[in-house]
């Protein structure tokens, strides 16, 4: 396992080319199910996350290619409708083949996901959504059962709007006999473009951006090839790169409209933003003013962002908060920015955060992608030496960040050893 070595203290600056959206691709990809024959997916990142989904549907049978940021998918081989514990464990998006198995083959055995490291993170509103459009699902031995001889359309609301359930049910109810309406569906960006990319494939859905899909379902789908939307993730972790370090950074290759809340944020924290059609610019020459935050569904600030605006805001100049109504548990990385001098106080699901003059380098380690994030952020700004153990879980999520946070002039090295 390797580890990441950060001497703080360094001003950030320049260009940084954001690359394909983690959550996108891992939608993208089972879609392919839906459909015989060759499909490509430009502008894919390389993550670890993305390896899992191609090795899991290899296993079932699709051939995959990684070339230059295009993936090419061939399904003309599928031969399995499973999806094995030992993947699903290592990614809980393996969830997605769920839907896409179902409505094109009839049948599909996926394992349950099980907790994460924040808590519970239940598959609920998946199976009830299954159920509503005739599957018959049964929980065996950790395993969901599923089946239909075909699926119908139906009528579903989800009492919590959930990304995940929204694009397996909509992947279900594409091939499904008649009609069927989601409501209160994600609006995220990536569930857009699963909606967009199931339109190219053959797919009519109305509505496409709302919380109200309505689904005619077609009776075949057909191959198509898609480019990826940045990461707003990636972006905005960047972002934050560049406000803690009180630097000037370019984006490129973004879509700012899917990251407006925390460009607001930054605004309000002192930083100026500059935005162009697929670029951004944020120089922060001054301190950070304390600004609260509220992570909740899009186009809110994203609870995958809450762990950076915490380590930024570790250093403003006074308290703010900063709430998770999505994951109320998600505050792993709290302890090891403790670790580094913040000062923070943990009640239910807010940090209360003061702001101190200095973080000063440990060994911390994390459990999960973006709170590797927000420890490798604070690193950039800690007096003297942060070691960053358990980068898997960074690469898992961000494409050579190392390389492009060195490119902006930052001291960061990858060791490579066992013990970390
Ligand atoms: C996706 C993202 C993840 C992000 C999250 C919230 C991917 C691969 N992952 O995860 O990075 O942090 O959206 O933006 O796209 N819930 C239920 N029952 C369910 C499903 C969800 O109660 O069956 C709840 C969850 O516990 C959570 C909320 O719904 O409180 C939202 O979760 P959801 O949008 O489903 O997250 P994921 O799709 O797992």
């Amino acid at each position: 396992m390797d580890k990441f070595v950060i001497q703080g203290g360094r001003k950030l600056g320049g260009r940084v080319t954001i690359g394909g959206a983690k959550n996108a691709t891992l939608a993208l990809m089972p879609a392919a199910l839906l459909a015989h024959g060759t499909f490509r997916l430009r502008n894919t990142p390389v993550l670890r996350d993305v390896s899992t989904m191609a090795s899991l549907l290899r296993t079932m049978g699709v051939k995959s290619e990684m070339k230059e940021h295009v993936l090419t998918l061939d399904t003309t081989g599928v031969n399995k409708q499973e999806a094995p514990y030992e993947h699903v464990k290592k990614m809980r998006a393996s969830i997605y083949v769920l839907g896409p198995l179902l409505a094109r083959y009839g049948r599909a055995k996926v394992s349950l996901p099980g907790g994460c490291a924040w808590g519970p993170r239940p598959v609920n509103l998946h199976i009830e959504g299954m159920k509503k459009l005739g599957a018959s699902v049964e929980l065996k031995r950790g395993y969901i059962h599923a089946s239909a001889a075909r699926l119908t359309g139906a009528r579903i609301y989800f009492d919590v709007s959930s990304v995940g359930a929204t694009g397996n049910v909509m992947m279900a109810a594409v091939l499904a006999k008649g009609t069927s309406l989601i409501e209160n569906a994600a609006i995220e960006p990536e569930i857009t473009q699963l909606a967009q990319f199931l339109q190219m494939m053959g797919a009519k859905i109305h509505g496409i951006g709302t919380n109200r899909l309505e689904i005619e379902g077609v009776d075949a789908m057909h191959p198509a090839d898609v480019e990826t939307i940045p990461d707003r993730i990636e972006a905005g972790t960047f972002l934050v790169a560049g406000a803690i370090t009180r630097g000037t950074i370019i984006l490129e290759r973004v879509i700012p409209e899917h990251f407006s809340a925390l460009l607001t944020k930054l605004e309000d924290a002192g930083c100026v933003v500059n935005v162009g059609s697929d670029t951004v610019t944020l120089s922060c020459p001054d301190g950070m003013k304390p600004v609260d935050v509220t992570a909740t569904i899009y186009p809110g600030f994203p609870t995958d962002m809450q762990a950076q605006w915490i380590a930024l805001m570790a250093i403003a100049s006074g308290t703010s908060v900063v709430t998770d109504t999505i994951y109320l548990d998600r505050f792993k990385h709290v302890p090891e920015l403790i670790r580094l001098g913040a000062d923070i106080e943990l009640k239910e699901n807010a940090a209360f955060v003061k702001g101190v003059k200095l973080l000063t380098g440990a060994t911390v380690m994390s459990t999960d992608l973006r709170a590797s994030a927000s420890l490798i952020l604070a690193g950039l700004i800690a007096e003297g030496t942060t070691e960053v153990l358990r980068v898997y879980h960074i690469d898992r999520g961000y494409e050579a960040i190392e390389k492009k946070l060195q490119a902006l002039g930052a001291d960061i090295q990858r060791v490579s050893g066992e013990e970390f």
